[in-house]
């Protein structure tokens, strides 16, 4: 059955490594990170964002796809199914109605106090039905909810006051990291989530993981972070696959044999995040 993050990212950040967020954009990926995850014996986090949740036909199709691949695929690990940058109390509220047992609600574009308040409802709401929250301040850079823009540094005495306001279980900071490739390498803040981690010690999460070298991860993790997402990488590592059987089979039709082959991208992709991130056999 699907849990929560609390535990497994409470363990995490005891123990000193991170849990992965992967997203998840239909059912051939859903398989190939469970399959990943399992054989790695590794916690997982499965990221939907709300552009994917319309895609894959709403939070009930998702809800009752992941559950039969959990039991079909006789799936052992803990997984966490969460709504990833929900934009409103609504959207948050329609995932967890469904069953999703996690959500992030990212209100890191209005002003503090209307963060903290839309932040506090969501919490409220979530910890009443079993399920996670996520939180975010500042600006993780390229595209985040179809706005695109600039990167903006979180402040660190915000975040404290909206950990204790709150009551979240995990706080992204945007320190440095963008949605989508980089351009030259990434400048992440391990400063300042330091900081975050003495003044709110609670879980923090790492936006944007496609792209950044292992040895950033691994001083990020150092600094307190527990979680990191990841959903380019994988859809490069697919779609690398998939052009290749297009472009080496003119005469082929079945989509199975089409775009099957592109998970075993994703699987070996999601295997060595896990290895990076230090998260294999800690289910
Ligand atoms: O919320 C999702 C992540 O932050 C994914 O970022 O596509 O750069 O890996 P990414
Ligand atoms: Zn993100």
């Amino acid at each position: 059955a699907l849990v929560s993050m609390t535990d497994m990212l409470n363990k995490a950040k005891e123990e000193k490594y991170a849990v992965g967020q992967f997203n998840i954009n239909n059912l051939e990926w859903t398989q190939a990170i469970l399959e990943a995850c399992e054989a790695k014996k590794s916690p997982v986090i499965l990221g939907v964002s709300e552009g994917a949740g319309r895609y894959m036909g709403g939070f009930k199709t998702i809800v009752n796809m992941v559950a039969g691949l959990l039991e079909d695929m006789d799936i052992t690990i803990p997984v966490a199914l969460h709504l990833d940058h929900g934009t409103s109390f609504e959207s948050c509220k329609a995932a967890i109605d469904a069953g999703f047992t996690s959500v992030m609600i990212d209100a890191s574009h209005h002003p503090l106090e209307e963060n903290i308040a839309t932040t506090k409802k969501v919490v409220d709401y979530a910890h009443a039905n079993g399920a996670s929250v996520e939180a975010e301040l500042g600006t993780v850079g390229g595209e985040e909810d179809g706005i695109i823009g600039g990167i903006k540094y979180a402040d660190p005495q915000e975040c404290k006051e909206l950990v204790e306001k709150t009551g979240i279980d995990a706080l992204a900071p945007a320190l440095g990291s963008v949605h989508g490739p980089y351009e030259g390498e990434p400048d992440l803040g391990f400063d300042e989530m330091a900081e975050i981690r003495s003044l709110a010690d609670i879980p923090q999460v790492l936006h944007g993981g496609t792209g950044i070298p292992t040895a950033d991860i691994e001083k990020a993790i150092s600094c307190g972070t527990c979680k990191i997402n990841v959903n380019t990488e994988f859809q490069q590592a697919w779609t690398k696959i998939v052009r290749e059987v297009i472009a080496n089979d003119t005469k082929v039709y079945d989509p199975r044999k089409i775009i099957g082959p592109g998970k075993a991208g994703i699987i070996e992709a999601a295997k060595e995040k896990i290895d990076t991130f230090g998260s294999a056999n800690k289910a």
